[in-house]
């Protein structure tokens, strides 16, 4: 769907840092975009069966009206996996292309590996590193920082940013005041480097780790695993709603604001601002804070919920399906959530939608698709089948001899 950016020619040439000579500026525009989200929904009517709560309470104090939630198949790598294909395909690149995979997600399937590995591997991406980022609601704009910034350093062409949640399986099905805010779903961008201007103007991160405990989900907690104590109500989040609510209205308009003086921009530049999907009076606040119209604050709240470091990318991918941004629009991103983490991203649109219908990149995208989903098996195959060589067994046989000499030495001293 968008004209396909010139790549900078891959040369052999590198610095000694190994990043390559950065001759010209580069830039880091936004070229794909992909959603996915599960088709099952729950409704808030739904919810009243669940907890004690009722639509009006809902709707009125969040905006919420529906949210989805994954089916036992569906997981956090599947579902990014699809919206990354799906970004893959309007950026009209292939899998192949991508140098760096960064999944931000607060629900990942292992502590490792990171759910960005299992995504490269059936997108069969060959050529790219992956990995997790954990920065909570914030963790997609993180990732657009990161990726954006290795870009412009000319040390990758092209990356996939990705934000993927499964909330609806670490959520307090007893809890109504949080239960009623998640939900499931995936959202992707292909960042692409070009000597063009445009793309990622300035970012900004910040962090204030001192309210770590308004908004937790502990499992993955190094000191207190409900895998190391069998305490499962460890994996479960845990939210002070009205310190959150506080925190989220002081830094949306703020960082934004912050992230466009970086800029040179002032809030009346901004055609459109997607922020973290949390609450529509957080956003309705967001409007406020930074003296712009209600309507150039996007929200898709009432339909998906909260979906953590998921919701900014699907707001996207549905903003410009729906030709909300056009070529020179400033975008404006801004997320915020546990950590408590911050940050916030403009962006200039330079998207063009393309001519429709098949390209040959098409073609080659699904080969590489299938050619990643035969690798797999027969990779882990071939490893057991290394473990049967006749040189694995002379090794495990010299191993024990080892060991059985070591044990009577200890056993004769
Ligand atoms: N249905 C009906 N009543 C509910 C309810 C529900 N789902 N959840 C809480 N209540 C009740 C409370 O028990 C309380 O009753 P009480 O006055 O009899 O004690 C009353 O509603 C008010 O509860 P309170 O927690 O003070 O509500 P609130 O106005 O703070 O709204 C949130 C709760 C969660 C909607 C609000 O705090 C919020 O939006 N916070 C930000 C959350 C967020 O965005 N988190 C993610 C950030 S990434």
């Amino acid at each position: 769907m968008t004209e396909q950016l010139t790549r900078s020619p891959r040369t052999n040439h590198r610095n000694l840092n190994g990043a390559r000579p950065r001759t010209t500026v580069r830039y880091a525009h936004l070229t794909g975009w992909g959603m996915e989200v599960p088709s099952q929904v729950l409704s808030n009517t739904d919810l009243e069966a669940i907890v004690d709560t009722n639509d009006d309470w809902i709707t009125a104090r969040t905006g919420i009206k529906e949210r989805r939630i994954a089916e036992q198949r569906e997981t956090t790598t599947s579902l990014a996996t699809r919206a990354a294909q799906k970004a893959l395909g309007v950026a009209n690149l292939l899998p192949s292309d991508i140098d760096l995979i960064i999944v931000a997600t607060a629900t990942p399937e292992h502590i490792f590996p990171s759910t960005a590995s299992l995504v490269q591997d059936l997108l069969g991406a060959r050529d790219a590193g992956a990995f997790d980022l954990s920065a909570a609601c914030s963790g997609f704009v993180y990732g657009v920082d990161m990726a954006s910034a290795k870009i412009r350093l000319g040390e990758i062409d092209a990356a996939l940013v990705i934000g993927a949640e499964t909330l609806s399986r670490v959520v307090d099905w007893s809890d109504r005041g949080t239960c009623i805010l998640f939900g499931d779903g995936a959202g992707a961008v292909v960042l692409q480097g070009s000597d063009a201007p445009g793309g990622v103007l300035s970012s900004i991160l910040r962090s204030d780790g001192s309210g770590w405990d308004m908004l937790t989900l502990p499992t993955v907690s190094s000191r207190d695993t409900y895998l190391q104590d069998g305490q499962h109500e460890m994996h479960r989040i845990y939210m002070d709603g009205k310190g959150v609510y506080r925190f989220a209205t002081r830094v949306i308009g703020d960082s934004l604001r912050t992230a466009l003086e970086k800029a040179n921009m002032t809030p009346e530049d901004l055609a459109l601002v997607i922020p973290h999907q949390a609450n529509q009076r957080i956003m309705d606040h967001a409007a406020k804070a930074l003296k712009i119209p209600a309507d150039r604050v996007y929200s898709n709240v009432e339909r998906y919920g909260n979906t953590s470091a998921a919701s900014i990318p699907i707001a996207l991918a549905e903003a410009a399906d729906k030709n909300r941004l056009k070529p020179g629009d400033v975008l404006g991103l801004v997320g915020f959530g546990g950590g408590l983490a911050w940050g916030a991203a403009v962006i200039e649109w330079t998207a063009v939608p393309g001519k429709p219908g098949y390209s040959i990149t098409w073609g080659r995208r699904q080969s590489e698709y299938a050619r990643a989903w035969v690798r797999r098996p027969v990779v882990r195959f071939w490893r057991r089948l290394m473990l049967l060589s006749p040189r694995a067994i002379f090794r495990r046989w010299q191993r024990r001899i080892h060991q059985r000499r070591a044990a009577s030495n200890s056993t004769q001293e």
